[in-house]
């Protein structure tokens, strides 16, 4: 996979690709399987580095997994599940944040577990408290060591009764995957109710679980004493569907997402429509387009939970307003810092500044501290070419939008971490008719 694209930009993306199932679903449906007695299939499963690096720690503790990238089907035995040493684990450090989901089902299997530094993106402290909290509650005793944290459980884990602080989309992952198997009853309150999460239920569901989601954000978990493998089909990416959507609107495009859904799009949809964006649902995906003519005009609005707008849709959107008419406000409530990415947008024309107050809408938990957590993008503006790094996955993506609208060829460099999350994406954009070159970063290097 080359490091570096060089794009030439200007010209509209237009054509038909498609989205398989969702990075944040896959990873955790690949987790669960290791709750089950008899090995799981999971289908539409994409081609990313995300699933890559789940599938190797899923083998380093024993399960047998193969996956078949053309067919998008991965099969997983967890029949030999083993514990895995401190130093091999660790050479994983760093990569991903599915190790802390793991912990549940490593206690319930071994008694034990070890996780090692976390990666991810790095748009925020993005702390593990929460999940170290329900862990605790639930009876298991955490370690800080110098490499991770050590976790055991003398017994099995005890059902509890616990509200999160924030609904977070991992924590509420880690207590399903945690409580499943516990003795007794568990009741979590404010918990996140994602697509993805409700996806991740049905999955439970079908391994033998007993879980109900109430309408106030409670969500009800019956521990029983076995669980057994499951057949599912997983949910499609509504992240990339929304981020391919972005890249039409900001290029004046016109893009057809196969696979993509209307019900777990339909925030998005109606930012896409207030924006002037155009699109229609079809059979099989949704047809995503810019009308023509100067016509898009900016709005306010804020990120949120489920179902609020994504912050994982901000990033590439905030590219397409730079296109639009007027003042657009985008107040960022998930995450402290996610705006780095405008630096480059800046450095390409875009007027953009970020502020530290709670702009356009209701006062969020960042809104007395020092996080510069919202915008405010002034349209439209030409994009002029640049050499720039992509700083994390959505911001890289939003990058590379940028490139694909500013005139001149752009230098987009780092791209390898856009991988972890878009399936096969240089083939789409080629699919799409963009124009670029793919080098290494020394080629790129000499070049410059
Ligand atoms: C998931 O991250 C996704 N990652 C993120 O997507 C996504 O942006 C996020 O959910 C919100 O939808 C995966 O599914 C792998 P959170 P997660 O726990 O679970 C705070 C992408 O690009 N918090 O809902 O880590 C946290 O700091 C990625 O695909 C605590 O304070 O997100 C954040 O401000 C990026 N303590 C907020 O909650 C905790 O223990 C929401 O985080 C946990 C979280």
């Amino acid at each position: 996979m080359s490091e570096v694209l060089v794009v030439e930009g200007g010209h509209p993306l237009k054509g038909t690709i498609t989205v398989r199932g969702a990075k944040n679903f896959v990873s955790k449906a690949m987790v669960a399987a290791l709750l089950g007695e008899t090995p799981s299939l999971l289908k539409n499963v994409p081609s990313i580095k995300d699933v890559q690096v789940v599938s190797d720690l899923l083998g380093l503790h024993g399960v047998a997994v193969k996956y078949d990238a053309e067919a998008g089907t991965i099969s997983l035995d967890p029949s030999d599940v083993v514990n895995c040493g401190a130093t091999e684990i660790d050479a994983h450090a760093g990569q991903s944040r599915i190790p802390i989901l793991m912990c549940g089902p490593l206690l319930h299997r071994l008694g034990e577990a070890f996780i090692p530094d976390l990666g991810g993106c790095a748009i925020g402290d993005r702390p593990i408290d929460f999940h170290l909290e329900i862990l605790r509650q639930m009876g298991a005793t955490v370690e800080k060591t110098e490499h991770g944290i050590h976790l055991q459980a003398k017994k099995r884990l005890q059902g509890t009764k616990i509200e999160l602080p924030y609904p977070s989309v991992g924590a509420t992952e880690q207590l399903l995957l945690s409580a499943v198997e516990a003795e007794g009853i568990t009741e979590l309150s404010n918990a996140a109710v994602e697509p993805e999460i409700m996806d991740l239920i049905a999955v439970l569901q079908k391994m033998g679980a007993i879980i109900s989601v109430d309408t106030d954000r409670v969500i009800r978990i019956e521990g029983v004493e076995k669980l057994h493998g499951y057949v599912h089909n997983s949910l499609a990416d509504r992240i990339e569907a929304a981020s391919w959507a972005s890249a039409a609107l900001a290029t004046g495009g016109d893009v057809t997402v196969k696979g993509a859904t209307q019900q777990e799009m339909m925030t998005f949809l109606n930012i896409y429509r207030k924006v002037g964006g155009e699109f229609e649902i079809l059979e099989d995906g949704i047809r995503f387009w810019h009308p023509g003519g100067d016509t898009l005009h900016g709005i306010v609005m804020e990120t949120d939970v489920h179902p609020g707008f994504m912050t994982d849709w901000q990033q590439p959107l905030v590219v397409a307003l730079t296109q639009a008419n007027g003042l657009s406000i985008v107040h960022e409530t998930v995450y402290e810092n996610r705006f780095g990415f405008t630096d480059a947008l800046r450095q390409m024309g875009a007027h953009i500044q970020v502020y530290r107050e709670c702009l356009g809408g209701r006062k969020c938990r960042f809104g007395q501290r020092n996080f510069r957590h919202s915008a405010v993008i002034s349209g439209p503006t030409p994009l002029r070419a640049a050499d720039i790094t992509v700083p994390d996955l959505r911001g890289g993506f939003s990058h590379l939008i940028a490139a694909l609208a500013a005139e001149g060829r752009s230098t987009v460099r780092g791209i390898k971490l856009i991988d972890r999350g878009y399936e096969n994406f240089r083939e789409k954009l080629i699919a799409l008719g963009a124009h670029f070159e793919e080098l290494e970063e020394e080629e790129a290097s000499l070049a410059a």
